[in-house]
């Protein structure tokens, strides 16, 4: 179902829905036209049929409010009565997702669609089924997903006789990235950039046709930023059809399902999974950016692995990400308290470092994270870090902090490898270069591990 978009005139083509419910056939896709006055027309046909992307887009990413200035109300004013979602994912906080899916659906009908992707959207498709409801379901074509990929968004269609929703990129933004930069840009200067053309975007496209959305997203997918995933929210960084901060849903059934229990659910109801399992994928994203995990590695690890945690959000979902994240360098508060303060940690000076790294053969290995004090990243693994200074001392290890935003910040990615905060990196006894440390767990046993294999 092929998708234009014809630059940025007022006259969009765009593929229209067939719903899903249990008892539906498969229904033909209908392809429509739209002008840009026609949408409030449109929006308010509750139940006419009508194109996720009836939106135009614009280029400038500036009138997305940052997650750190957003003061999003979790409430919505519904025919006149005002709806507290954050008190509506208290209440929902023991119930099942097929009892979260059912309420979501109930609540929004035809305004709702589910992201689906991967393994725990054909958990939330299954789920949507099973509520006898219709419902609805898009997806995001990057144009660089594997074939395995696009052969499960097929079995699916055929699974639920539905038609996905895709939302592709706008051919002129792709055509100048890959001009300018290649085909595999991300791996040289980091995913965001790619991810926002294909991926960001068409996405905020697809919501500004819906005035809520269903994602697979857990709490244990990714420590770093996905912790405190609430079940339902006012999503916080995207617009829904209505327009405004605030006027979009974001539901998440299986916030507090762990993975393992998803794969019971899907083995058990019989479901098409991605082939791409059987070897040894578990998250999968686009085909350069994903690769299998080792056994007992973190499934995120297998997600964009050339970059830090903190980056492993490809902006679909950066309202995870806290406050001190998304600022930038100049919303930070003046002052802030000092972190790593440890008679076992040095404090290395620029001066410092730039000695540690000159030395080819140095008396002691060192172990050095990048801070900012701000990061709560950096904040999370402060006592850790501290604990593992204490076990370190005296045996031959020395371990040290350099504060690297700021001034030091453009020094730290020329030189130490600096990516996001915080990064850790060991000086060898007799190694020249600085090796970082290439994992998101950043426990004491973790790191002693690190710190024991490459001293
Ligand atoms: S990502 O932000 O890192 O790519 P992840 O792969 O963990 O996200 O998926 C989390 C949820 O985001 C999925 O369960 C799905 O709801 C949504 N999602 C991710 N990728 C896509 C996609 N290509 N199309 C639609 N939804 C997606
Ligand atoms: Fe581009 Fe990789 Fe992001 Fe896909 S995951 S959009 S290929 S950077």
């Amino acid at each position: 179902m092929a998708l234009a978009v014809t630059s940025s005139s007022a006259a969009i083509s765009g593929s229209s829905f067939s719903r899903s419910g249990a008892s539906s056939e498969s229904k033909a896709v209908q392809i429509c036209s739209i002008r840009l006055s026609d949408r409030t027309h449109l929006s308010q046909r509750r139940y006419s049929v009508k194109s996720l992307n009836a939106e135009s887009h614009s280029r400038s990413e500036s009138w997305v409010p940052r997650a750190s200035t957003l003061t999003a109300p979790e409430v919505e004013e519904k025919d006149g009565e005002v709806e507290d979602f954050e008190q509506l994912a208290k209440k929902l906080v023991d119930a099942s997702p097929l009892e979260i899916m059912d309420k979501a659906l109930e609540k929004f009908g035809d305004d709702i669609a589910i992201a689906f992707s991967g393994a725990e959207d054909v958990a939330l498709i299954e789920y949507a089924r099973l509520t006898g409801k219709p419902f609805r379901v898009f997806s995001l074509d990057t144009g660089r997903l594997n074939p395995e990929t696009y052969r499960l968004f097929d079995a699916v269609e055929k699974q639920y006789g539905i038609r996905i929703e895709y939302m592709f990129p706008d051919a002129v933004e792709v055509q100048a990235l890959v001009r300018n930069k290649g085909l595999f840009s991300f791996y040289e200067d980091g995913h965001q950039e790619c991810c926002r053309v294909r991926k960001v975007r068409p996405l905020r496209r697809a919501l500004k046709g819906l005035k809520a959305w269903i994602t697979g997203q857990r709490k244990d997918q990714s420590p770093g930023t996905r912790s405190e995933i609430p079940i339902v929210q006012v999503d916080p960084v995207f617009e829904g059809l209505d327009g405004g901060v605030g006027s979009l849903v974001k539901w998440n059934p299986l916030a507090n399902v762990e993975g393992a229990d998803v794969w019971n659910f899907l083995r058990t109801m019989d479901v098409p999974v991605n082939a791409l399992h059987a070897q040894g994928y578990v998250s999968i994203g686009c085909e350069p950016c994903t690769r299998p995990v080792l056994p007992g590695q973190h499934e995120r690890e297998g997600r964009w692995w050339w970059e830090d945690a903190k980056a492993k959000e490809c902006g679909l979902h950066k309202g995870n990400i806290k406050e001190e994240d998304g600022a930038s360098e100049d919303s930070k508060p003046a002052a802030v308290q000092e972190i790593f303060e440890s008679n076992n940690v040095v404090t290395l000076s620029k001066g410092g470092i730039e000695n540690l790294m000159k030395l080819e053969n140095r008396k002691e290995a060192w172990l050095v994270v990048l801070y900012a004090p701000w990061c709560p990243f950096c904040q999370a693994m402060e006592a850790s870090y501290i604990e593992l200074a204490e076990k370190l001392a005296g045996k031959g290890v020395k371990v040290a902090k350099f504060r690297a935003d700021g001034e030091q910040k453009e020094f730290a990615k020329q030189e130490l490898q600096l990516g996001s905060f915080p990064t850790i990196l060991l000086f060898p006894k007799s190694a020249p270069r600085a090796i970082k440390y290439p994992s998101e767990h950043r426990d004491v046993d973790s790191l002693m591990t690190f710190v024991n294999l490459l001293r």
